[in-house]
């Protein structure tokens, strides 16, 4: 029986698995094998999300942890190459742009093992992130590039990528989205976060350029506190940006807003499902966002998905106090009604594994 190895590693991993395996599981004859690299250990950043989205438990765990990008990285090949040349698979599934998914394709490429990236194509044109080093380093050695976009379509052909590599198949993060919505009510979060009650933002900030230079970091807090003077604002904080507010020293910058330790996959669509605005520096979110309509300012110079401000919500900010506030002013104002990006579905899972079915039955 023919095998796929999926990968996962960190947060932003698990929705993008969870609905391929459960697709592959119903409609396709082969053997799945889940690899978990461990880039994410804390229970609230990893085990949480597997338990919401149903994945099954890992057959490999990898337990790389945390380190440098090159340590981080090199950890999950030499552990990862382990499970290739124990399982030969016929193909390795990575999704996203982090350590992780970089690593694993790596590995597979060097040992001849297809690699299929699901969220393939997008561009920052940004050096200075990590992902889109990740992401072009994992475009150019995939096999299979299932784009969620037009712009992504685009951005490979203008790489050289043949056309015939490329299946635009939506984005599949929404299909989480769309399957967990009806279960992401308030009453959920409300015992611990009862400002929600109230017309309310949500805010989640993990980039290194943002949370590891005081600087910056004070210029959006500044922001978000004027902000919080209109309606609370919401913060559950990642590990890497707590870190940094205790060396930092600032415990007291934060009024108005409601500090939480991170939440599960559904009790945090639940929070973003119900706010008023949601101010990011993710990739992720920025189509959430879009996706359920909501208001989003990104608290970054640019995005690799374009079409979260073009077709829907998002609006690029920066990091510059007044620029932040002129895009909530802005945001304020009714907006024309957005439609959801085509192909944003709930339905890519299925694409994708019609795509794989073809892949390997040649
Ligand atoms: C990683 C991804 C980023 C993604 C983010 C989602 C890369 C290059 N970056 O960034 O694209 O948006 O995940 O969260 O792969 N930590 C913990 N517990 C954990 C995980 C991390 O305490 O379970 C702390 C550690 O101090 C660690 C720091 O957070 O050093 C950063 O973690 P790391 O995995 O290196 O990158 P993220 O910033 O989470």
């Amino acid at each position: 029986m023919k095998s796929i190895v999926h990968v996962i590693g960190a947060r932003p991993n698990y929705m993008k698995i969870a609905p391929l395996m459960e697709s592959l599981k119903v409609r396709s004859p082969f053997r799945q094998v889940l690899v978990n690299t461990g880039q994410h250990y804390d229970d609230i950043m990893s085990q949480a999300f597997v338990r919401d989205l149903g994945l099954p438990t890992p057959d490999y765990d990898l337990g790389v942890g945390s380190g440098s990008h090159a340590v981080q990285t090199a950890t999950v090949m030499i552990e990862f190459e382990k499970v290739c040349q124990k399982e030969r698979p016929d193909l390795v599934v990575v999704v996203g742009d982090v350590n992780s998914t970089v690593a694993a394709s790596l590995v597979s490429a060097k040992l001849l093992i297809p690699v299929a990236h699901v969220e393939a194509g997008l561009r920052s044109r940004d050096r200075t992130m990590p992902e889109e080093i990740n992401r072009i380093v994992t475009d150019r050695l995939s096999d299979l590039l299932l784009t969620p976009s037009a712009d992504g379509d685009t951005n490979l052909i203008a790489e050289g990528v043949p056309a015939e590599a490329i299946h635009r198949v939506g984005n599949i993060m929404i299909d989480s989205l769309l399957r967990h919505l009806p279960m992401a009510s308030l009453d959920r979060i409300r015992e611990r976060i009862p400002v929600v009650d109230g017309p309310y933002a949500v805010l989640t900030l993990h980039r290194p350029s943002n949370v590891d230079d005081a600087d910056v970091f004070t210029r959006i807090l500044t922001a978000v506190r004027t902000i919080a003077e209109s309606m609370p604002v919401v913060f559950p904080v990642h590990p890497r940006t707590r870190q940094r507010i205790r060396e930092f020293g600032f415990d007291g910058n934060f009024a108005g807003i409601v500090l939480h330790d991170p939440l599960g996959y559904i009790d945090f669509l639940s929070l973003t499902s119900h706010a008023r605005l949601v101010l990011t520096d993710s990739g992720g979110l920025q189509e959430e966002s879009t996706a359920l309509g909501i208001p989003c300012l990104t608290l970054r110079e640019n995005t690799e998905r374009p079409i979260t401000v073009t077709h829907g919500t998002n609006q690029i900010v920066g990091t510059l106090t007044d620029a932040i506030l002129e895009g909530f002013r802005r945001a304020s104002s009714p907006a024309a009604p957005q439609r959801r990006p085509e192909l944003w579905d709930g339905q890519t899972a299925d694409r994708i594994t019609r795509v794989f079915c073809d892949f390997l039955s040649r």
